[in-house]
């Protein structure tokens, strides 16, 4: 029998072919795998509930608006971008964001740390005309989020159907949710999404 050379290998693509999966396949796995098994990714960081009813509303306002066309969600470990924005993101932050805002896209700063950063009046001003706030902002004003109203009777059927995917709500709080909206608009949705967006975690500092 032939010796298993590396000529075979070279003059052979099929079997070059084969090996580099192989050796693809057991890179990967050592990679991926230890991440479902680490507390840090699978693992709510400490105080981490899953959104409120009235953040939860906010949120969708946030992903129909495709502010994430111009905001990302994602401090990455850098001195630059932990010095602007606070401690770089974690993995364990977003255990209750279907889906993630993290992108790339960053036309406006990062958002991932914005809450408690400006007061709430702050945020509304902005909303309704970003240029009253900072004159050189080329952020489009959402004024009508003023006015319009969240529809309670949707946001309890969403807290339902992410329940199925494992997000801890209880019936109290399903119940409840329609009662938490009511009244409220679109802006103090969003204002109160912003607001909770990555307080957990503090810049040690
Ligand atoms: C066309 C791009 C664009 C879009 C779309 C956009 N923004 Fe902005 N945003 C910016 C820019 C640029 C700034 C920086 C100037 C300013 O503060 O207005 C900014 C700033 C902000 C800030 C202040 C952040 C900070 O740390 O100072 C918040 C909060 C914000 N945007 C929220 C939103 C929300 C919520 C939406 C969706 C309703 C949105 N933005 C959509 C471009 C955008």
């Amino acid at each position: 029998m032939k010796k298993f050379t590396h000529e075979l290998v070279e003059k052979n693509p099929w079997v070059l072919i084969g090996l580099v999966l192989l050796v693809i396949s057991i890179g990967g796995l050592v990679e991926i795998v230890p991440l479902f098994f680490q507390k840090s990714t699978t693992e709510p960081v400490a105080g981490l509930k899953p959104y409120s009813a009235l953040r939860l509303a906010g949120r969708d306002v946030y992903i129909r608006e495709g502010c994430y066309n111009c905001h990302s969600q994602m401090i990455r470990p850098f001195r630059a971008e932990t010095e602007r924005y606070g401690h770089y993101s974690v993995a364990a932050e977003f255990v209750y964001d279907r889906p993630f805002q993290w992108g790339s896209k960053r036309t406006g700063p990062d958002l991932a740390r914005v809450g408690g950063r400006y007061s709430d009046e702050w945020h509304r001003t902005h909303l309704n005309n970003p240029r009253d706030v900072v004159p050189e902002s080329n952020m489009p004003g959402y004024p009508w989020l003023e006015k319009a109203k969240v529809d309670p009777a949707s946001v309890g059927p969403k807290m339902a159907a992410l329940r199925k995917l494992g997000h801890p709500y209880t019936d109290e709080e399903i119940a409840n949710a329609a009662k938490e909206v009511e009244g409220k608009t679109e802006q103090d949705a969003l204002v109160a999404y912003l607001q909770g967006l990555g307080v957990l975690i503090k810049a040690k500092r």
